[in-house]
């Protein structure tokens, strides 16, 4: 497989087309954002952490039977990836109240959330990734009423199979983001990244983040937290 031109830049990212129609090449960079882009750092090491945590926690899945876009590793940055068509809409799933969910409904921060917060964001950075209900997606089109149930029944699956691994490592899994798209098919398949980038996750023996809200806080080395997620996942899958 070679390399070719770049598609999409990301946040965190870079997407490459390849030489076969089917496959993708993403390119893990060394850059953090937090207010959606308008703070912008480089953080040494982080895409070679992110990158590899994420093949990890994909290989996890599909283990367990959740299709996803993972394929193969072709340097500590650089992997392959099913190309898919994408949906523009973030499932967040939320096992515990934080960020967002704390400012808009002035709940303590940690409250247990029961059952499990689903939530949908319009993927734009033009309008700062609005929020978006099941009707609106889908009067402007951008889902179908089964898509949405398959986004919702795989989100929860998702977010079974990781609270679990997740708590085998002493971390509680607070909240996360996925992303999907279509194959050729039309089989909706788990796709993006699956990092500290896009999950809050805190160290269930001393209560310090192990995920970007160190660097949305400014309250240290991200790295750290994120070396210490890999490490502990590379114990367990
Ligand atoms: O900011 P908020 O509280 O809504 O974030 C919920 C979860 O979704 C967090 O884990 C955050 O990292 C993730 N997220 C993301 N990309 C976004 C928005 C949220 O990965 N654009």
């Amino acid at each position: 497989i070679e390399q070719g031109n770049l598609k999409y830049e990301g946040k965190a990212k870079q997407v490459y087309l390849t030489n076969r129609p089917d496959i993708l090449w993403i390119h893990y960079l060394d850059q953090a954002t937090a207010l959606n882009g308008k703070v912008k750092e480089t953080i040494v090491g982080k895409g070679k952490i992110n990158s590899k945590i994420s093949h990890l926690l994909f290989t996890y899945l599909q283990k367990h039977g959740v299709e996803q876009h993972y394929l193969k590793t072709v340097s500590q940055t650089d992997e392959l990836v099913q190309a898919l068509q994408m949906i523009p809409i973030e499932v967040v799933s939320r096992n515990f109240a934080a960020g967002h969910f704390v400012s808009r409904f002035a709940v303590p921060n940690q409250m247990p959330l029961n059952p499990l917060v689903q939530e949908f964001y319009y993927k734009s950075d033009a309008l700062d990734d609005p929020f978006i209900n099941d009707s609106q997606i889908l009067a402007l089109g951008f889902a179908s009423p089964d898509d949405l149930s398959v986004l919702r029944q795989q989100a929860q699956i998702v977010n079974d199979l990781l609270v679990q691994l997740f708590d085998q490592v002493g971390i509680r899994l607070v909240d996360f983001k996925l992303e999907f798209g279509k194959n050729l098919a039309g089989t909706i398949i788990l796709a993006d990244e699956l990092s500290p980038d896009n999950m809050r996750l805190i160290d269930q023996q001393t209560g310090h983040s192990l995920d970007k809200d160190v660097f949305r806080q400014h309250t240290g080395d991200v790295t750290i937290g994120y070396r210490e997620v890999l490490h502990r996942l590379e114990q367990v899958i």
